[in-house]
């Protein structure tokens, strides 16, 4: 008996040896200490010892247990503990690598000029509003007193869609789509895109934005209109700037006016930036012409306003000393990034 404990021991012991992953010191276990492993077979046998040595055998199949036991264990304790370090090499973190830098976008320079003209008419109580950048004929131009023969539909050619459809020439129609819902008084801007078949150049660009403006309210007078944009060019170009208003046409405002400031590179001597003028011209104007009111169904003789246009990508050039308007197009990250 004690012969086939220690033979089994040996084996035993060599098999743990011999076992290089965790998952064979498990066989072992089993072959040798699970229910019908070697060891427990002996166990099994003890029917067949006499008596008196029973508690002798019992303990010695116990011992050789426990020695098979220690020496697994040990094993694999000493496995697992190379299998932690091998890991740990392989993940090892390289802390002096230069970091992966995010890239974190920025705004437009034509959205930063849009979000500052807002913020002055919003602290001004108007109203942010968008109208459709494909629009009808009838508002883009037949409503704002442009009928279908005046030659100021020529200046402004754009994309039809079809003969009642086109891409809007200018942000002026969303002024009949604002009073023709009838709330009043009304105090609004309406910024967004507008369309022209222009060539592309330096101060040109087929699809660029405007900033459209609209005051409707009982004793609205061509006074407000001076003051409020008074207010604005000095909020946006600074407090010494000065605004000049030029008589101009257009069809839909009587009478009408564009608008300069003094320039705020030079205040008003003349250089490059202002082309030697002093003044820089950014909008255009006028009191609300009365045949605009009724054909957007306001009373002229109870109500009058005024109305105003602007091109955002000019004021976003004058405001960040830009010459060519291509760049705000072009998408160069090396540009953009200076705003
Ligand atoms: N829509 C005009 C344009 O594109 C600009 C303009 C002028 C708008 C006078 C107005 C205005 O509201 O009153 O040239």
């Amino acid at each position: 008996m004690k012969e086939k404990l220690q033979s089994i021991k040996e084996e035993a012991l060599k098999a743990i040896e011999s076992a290089d992953v965790p998952e064979k010191l498990n066989d072992v276990r089993v072959r040798f200490l699970g229910k019908k492993g070697e060891l427990t077979a002996v166990l099994k046998g003890m029917k067949d010892v006499a008596p008196e040595d029973r508690p002798k055998v019992g303990q010695l199949v116990n011992e050789t247990r426990a020695a098979i036991e220690e020496v697994m264990e040990d094993t694999r304790r000493k496995m697992e503990r190379a299998i932690r370090e091998e890991k740990m090499k392989q993940e090892v973190i390289d802390v002096t690598l230069p970091s992966k830098k995010n890239m974190v976008g920025h705004r437009h320079p034509n959205t930063i000029a849009l979000e500052e003209v807002e913020q002055i008419f919003v602290g001004m109580g108007y109203e942010v509003v968008e109208g459709p950048e494909v629009e009808y004929d009838l508002y883009n131009f037949e409503k704002l007193n442009i009928p279908a023969d005046h030659p100021a539909k020529d200046e402004q050619d754009t994309f039809y869609i079809n003969k009642d459809i086109v891409l809007r020439t200018q942000t002026s129609p969303v002024q009949a789509r604002v009073m023709e819902q009838g709330k009043l008084p009304i105090r609004m801007i309406a910024p967004g895109r507008v369309f022209r078949s222009d060539e592309v150049d330096a101060t040109h660009s087929p699809s660029f934005h405007q900033v459209e403006g609209l005051v409707i309210d009982k004793n609205i007078s061509f006074a407000d209109l001076k003051g409020t944009l008074e207010v604005f060019a000095k909020e946006l170009f600074g407090p010494e700037t000065k605004t000049k208003f030029r008589p101009h046409h257009f069809p839909f405002t009587e009478p009408s006016a564009e608008v300069d400031v003094s320039c705020f590179k030079c205040g008003g001597k003349g250089c490059r930036f202002c082309k030697g003028s002093g003044w820089i011209e950014i909008l255009g104007c006028g009191a609300v012409h009365p045949h605009v009111l009724e054909m957007c169904g306001i009373d002229p003789k109870e109500y009058s306003g005024f109305a105003f246009g602007m091109g955002l990508e000019r004021i976003a050039l004058l405001k960040y000393e830009i010459d060519d308007m291509r760049l705000l197009y072009e998408n160069d990250i090396r540009f953009l990034k200076q705003f």
